[in-house]
């Protein structure tokens, strides 16, 4: 054949490949999410093979595994005994908490790792909603703001680096951003989920934390969270959310779950300048994982493919469950 244009002269061999290589991943783009409980045990997720309920003792441990491995953030998610969920959930700005007490333990055994938070109500609501249901069944958007303001600073003030908003419902981060100012947290960030889909993908942590939203009693409560979480149909809303976020003081923005939504972080990344966090989530996780436990699929090599689709498509950071193992096969090169 008489070519001009040859692409394969460039992925030849390894150094030419290496050598026009346009993305790479590092365990510093990881932000590992954990789950921790009141228990003494490591307490297995059935729907998450390799995820765990930590006890504060043995969550430190980990956490410095992490380290150890380039990981330089991590984001904790409580598992609420089911005594402590009420209506209002006020657990959540319980300042002796699970979560500052894991924030705590953590700025005292490992002061450099950078800790976020997740600011929402679910994991504290007997009703499984991010905020307060209505008698009628209505989840309220501004009779929550203060439970949240107050569920942010307690985090602050325990030592959390980056607060992130996830209850996908309006004017949080400027509210958040002023309560933080008002305490003396103006140096305290907020990594925003600006673009949050009502997912089936978030299945298997609603179970690590048994906080799918559940009926109690007579109180009609919404089976799903679509009247806040985003509606997948939808590209250019997300643009809307992540520019009311920016206005109102988010420091980074993300975009969940992640790998149905990889044209959104692209149009992301193309209309603003700040930086991205992709949120690789639970359901997203246990499918690799379940597929790998049958010998479908070949576990490292996916999951490395899919870290590194979210960095082409846009993202500066990864929120992902398998940030320990992906950080342990990026080093063993
Ligand atoms: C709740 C919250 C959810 C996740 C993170 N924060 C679940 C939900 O919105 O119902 C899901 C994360 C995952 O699936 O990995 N505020």
């Amino acid at each position: 054949m008489d070519l001009t244009y040859r692409p394969r002269r460039l992925r030849r061999t390894p150094a030419l490949r290496a050598m026009v290589r346009e993305f790479s991943l590092s365990a510093a783009d990881f932000i590992y999410p954990l789950f921790v409980h009141e228990g003494a045990e490591v307490e297995p997720i059935g729907a998450m093979p390799g995820a765990n309920r930590w006890s504060l003792d043995h969550l430190i441990g980990e956490v410095q595994r992490a380290w150890g491995l380039g990981i330089r953030c991590i984001v904790l998610f409580p598992k609420v005994s089911e005594g402590l969920k009420t209506e209002d959930g006020a657990e959540c700005f319980n300042q002796h908490g699970l979560i500052p007490r894991a924030i705590a333990r953590l700025k005292q055994e490992l002061p450099e790792m950078t800790v976020m938070t997740d600011v929402a109500l679910d994991p504290y609501s007997c009703d499984g909603h991010d905020g307060i249901v209505s008698s009628q069944g209505i989840v309220l958007n501004d009779e929550t703001i203060d439970q949240l303001c107050r569920q942010a600073v307690v985090q602050a003030r325990a030592g959390a680096d980056l607060i992130g908003p996830s209850d996908m419902m309006d004017g949080r981060v400027g509210a958040i951003r002023e309560a933080l100012d008002d305490e003396g947290f103006e140096h305290v960030g907020i990594i925003s989920y600006a673009a949050k889909y009502s997912s089936a993908y978030y299945g298997p942590f609603r179970e690590a934390l048994d906080s799918a939203p559940r009926a109690a009693g007579d109180k009609p409560i919404p089976t799903d969270k679509s009247t806040y979480q985003m509606d997948p149909a939808n590209a250019r809303e997300a643009i809307t959310e992540a520019q009311l976020d920016e206005q109102e003081g988010a420091d980074i923005l993300m975009v969940k779950p992640g790998l149905a939504y990889l044209d959104i972080i692209h149009r992301l990344r193309e209309e603003s300048t700040m930086p991205i966090a992709a949120y690789n989530v639970s359901g997203e996780y246990s499918m690799v994982k379940a597929a790998a436990e049958r010998g479908w699929i070949d576990e490292r090599a996916v999951v490395l493919e899919t870290l590194l689709s979210f960095k082409r498509a846009g993202a500066d950071l990864i929120l992902t469950y398998h940030a320990c193992d992906a950080a342990e096969w990026l080093k063993q090169g």
